[in-house]
């Protein structure tokens, strides 16, 4: 115990309160995780689909967000597509990237969506969509649809020229979804079967054997008006 002249020091006063985190002196929130400002009326966007509750994600949220991957992912790639999943969204994603991604809430709380997104560092022009996951009871609803518009509105409002992401070879959904949102896939050097046609891969994009399909999509004005929501 630490003694002043006068009898031991006082305890030290408890640290704020912080609604993402447990308050325990001596358990504080990670550094990372004490982002300053929040930006609600960002998701009050009316790209955001109206049922649900939109906010900034917090680091406290990355634990609820890898515990739904692999039952809304249906397992795609097994034991290894799971790992690779769970590397993918360290909680950095989730204090560092926070004001361009959204997360989604039903009424009781229960987590219904999630886009994980954010402006290159390197490339001003260019924004890019790293995750992207839909609750699958809320499926074929245009949720996921909301959510990169959403994106699409505020990257293109500060100046991003064009929207990148990628996806495993094997995900013909996810093809899918950013074929109808208007993403082109660029040319690689393999392709693999579609639904309907080939589509290209670049091989070994990620690592020896980490194949990937990538795709980008032009941002233009249009894109930052509230009518592109429909
Ligand atoms: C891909 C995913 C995010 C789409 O979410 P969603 O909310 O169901 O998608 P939307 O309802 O906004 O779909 C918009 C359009 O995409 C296309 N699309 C979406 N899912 C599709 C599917 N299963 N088959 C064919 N086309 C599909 C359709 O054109 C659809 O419009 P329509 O329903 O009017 O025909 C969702 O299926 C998901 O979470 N999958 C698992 C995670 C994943 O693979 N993420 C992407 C890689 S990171």
């Amino acid at each position: 115990m630490i003694r002043t002249p006068d009898g031991p020091a006082p305890a030290p006063a408890p640290g704020p309160t912080r609604p993402d985190h447990p308050t325990r002196p001596d358990h504080p929130a990670p550094a990372g995780d004490l982002a300053p400002a929040e930006h609600p009326a960002r998701y009050e966007h009316p790209a955001l689909p109206g049922e649900l509750r939109w906010r900034r994600p917090r680091g406290a949220d990355q634990a609820r967000v890898l515990a739904v991957l692999d039952d809304w992912w249906g397992g795609f790639g097994g034991e290894a597509g799971s790992r690779q999943r769970a590397l993918l969204l360290p909680r950095l994603f989730f204090q560092h990237f926070a004001d361009t991604s959204v997360l989604g809430e039903a009424a009781d709380g229960r987590l219904t969506a999630f886009l994980i997104a954010f402006r290159s560092a390197a490339q001003p022009d260019a924004a890019y969509i790293h995750f992207v996951g839909v609750d699958p009871a809320l499926r074929r609803r245009g949720v996921a649809a909301g959510l990169y518009r959403w994106l699409f509105a505020q990257a293109a409002a500060d100046g991003a020229r064009r929207v990148e992401a990628i996806t495993s070879p094997g995900n013909a959904t996810s093809v899918a979804f950013h074929t109808a949102l208007g993403f082109r896939i660029i040319p690689g050097q393999r392709t693999v079967d579609g639904v309907d046609v080939q589509v290209d891969v670049q091989v070994d994009y990620d690592g020896p054997g980490l194949h990937r399909i990538a795709f980008t999509r032009p941002l233009t004005h249009a894109d930052t008006s509230p009518a592109s929501a429909g």
